[in-house]
């Protein structure tokens, strides 16, 4: 796929959109920009003309424009129409097959498939029109992506925020299939926290976001996912069971009870390898020159699913600071799995806390795949996909 024609429609996320039109070229594709005349009001034709490299297309009937690129031409050079965002009253008119725009006559007009990034107020998010509407959408195989929830430009807090560009791009670059329908996936996300005493913990930099991306992935894939996750402060991806834990023991515990049935088990959390020795049940005072503290060892929850008699297809996290293949490919062998993503965080820009990463990826059979330095989005798509193709 090679030509995306980008409708804009009239939504706050229109600004997000001149972004994603410069990330979609960064990826090879050719991109042409459709504005409703709403979006014009939040966003300038000229910006998504210099950023597209292209004139951009905002009127059904322009005699100039016809002449040029017509809007049958527009709709047949088109392999996808993107709609980012798409306001809840585009939605409405695409459900009805209304064609009084171009953006809405080129949806009509057009054999491409189609994508739409919803963006808009929670409560029109959560309108039983929108509903209604995103429902016919998805039975004629419209691509919905998205939204995500968070704090919105109206300041309600909510699900109807339009995905960020590159995560527009990563479902553009692997679009939804539900090629993991049946399969439970349980993965394991972000730090532990150990408690030395009711006000203090040993843990970690671990933000959560690769193992988020990858419970995210693959349930756009149709997997039913159980994401473990220890303290973080993100969201849970949609349509995941996400488990709140603590502490390493608490994980196991989690893990233990959901994974039975479990096709595929991600240890991508970043566990404490030690606990205090014990929990001192009130606040340490300050009246010793020094403190020590006696650490014993965890459990160590991949090798305990990889021990399993009826083990699922076990992928674990190497996060080393040197010798990372020597040392990801020790703990592949020594824990028994069947695949190790092995990152250098000796840097502190990718991995941990980070929105980016790199993994090498070593497997049992001795293969290595290099994923390149990109947004954990990205990597997460192709880890799942990796993790998918050796099955078997
Ligand atoms: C400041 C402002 C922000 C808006 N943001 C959104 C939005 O995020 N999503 C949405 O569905 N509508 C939003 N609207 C309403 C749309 O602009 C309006 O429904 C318009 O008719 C959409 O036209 P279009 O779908 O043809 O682009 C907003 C309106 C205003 C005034």
């Amino acid at each position: 796929m090679k030509n995306i024609l980008l409708g804009v429609s009239g939504g706050i996320a229109a600004y997000k959109s001149v972004e994603l039109c410069r990330r979609l070229q960064d990826n090879g594709f050719h991109v042409r920009v459709v504005m409703t005349k709403a979006a014009t009001e939040f966003v300038t034709p000229l910006t998504f003309q210099a950023i597209s490299g292209h004139p951009v297309h905002t009127e059904l009937f322009d005699p100039a424009a016809e002449a040029a690129m017509g809007h049958i031409e527009l709709a047949r050079w088109a392999d996808l129409l993107l709609i980012a965002p798409a306001t809840a009253n585009t939605i409405a008119k695409l459900a009805l097959g209304l064609s009084d725009d171009l953006l809405t006559t080129l949806v009509t007009a057009t054999a491409a498939p189609v994508a739409i990034a919803p963006a808009m107020n929670q409560q029109m998010w959560k309108a039983p029109t929108t509903e209604q509407h995103l429902s016919v959408l998805r039975q004629r195989g419209v691509q919905i992506i998205g939204p995500a929830a968070g704090a919105q430009a109206c300041g309600d807090v909510g699900f109807g925020r339009m995905l960020e560009p590159l995560e527009i791009v990563d479902y553009v670059l692997y679009p939804a299939q539900d090629t993991l329908q049946g399969q439970h996936w349980v993965i394991t996300a972000g730090p532990t926290r150990e408690q030395i005493d009711p006000v203090r913990f040993l843990s970690n930099n671990s933000s959560g976001k690769m193992g988020f991306a990858l419970a995210k992935a693959a349930a756009r894939l149709g997997a039913k996912v159980t994401l473990v996750s220890g303290p973080v402060s993100l969201e849970a991806p949609p349509a995941v069971n996400l488990i709140k834990v603590k502490s390493a023991q608490d994980m196991l515990d989690s893990v233990m009870e959901h994974i039975s049935d479990a096709r595929v088990f991600i240890g991508c959390a970043a566990v404490a390898d030690y606990r205090p020795a014990e929990f001192i049940a009130q606040k340490i005072k300050k009246n010793t020159q020094e403190l020590h503290v006696d650490f014993v060892k965890n459990p160590d929850i991949l090798q305990t699913v990889a021990e399993l008699k009826q083990r699922p297809f076990c992928v674990g996290f190497a996060a080393e600071t040197q010798k990372l293949e020597h040392y990801a490919k020790d703990k592949l062998k020594r824990k028994n799995l069947d695949m190790i993503c092995a990152n250098n965080v000796a840097n502190g820009k990718i991995g941990f806390d980070s929105d980016e990463n790199a993994v090498t990826v070593f497997f049992k059979n001795d293969r290595t795949e290099v994923l390149q330095q990109c947004c954990k989005h990205k990597i997460a798509s192709q880890l799942v996909y990796l993790i998918q193709k050796n099955l078997g």
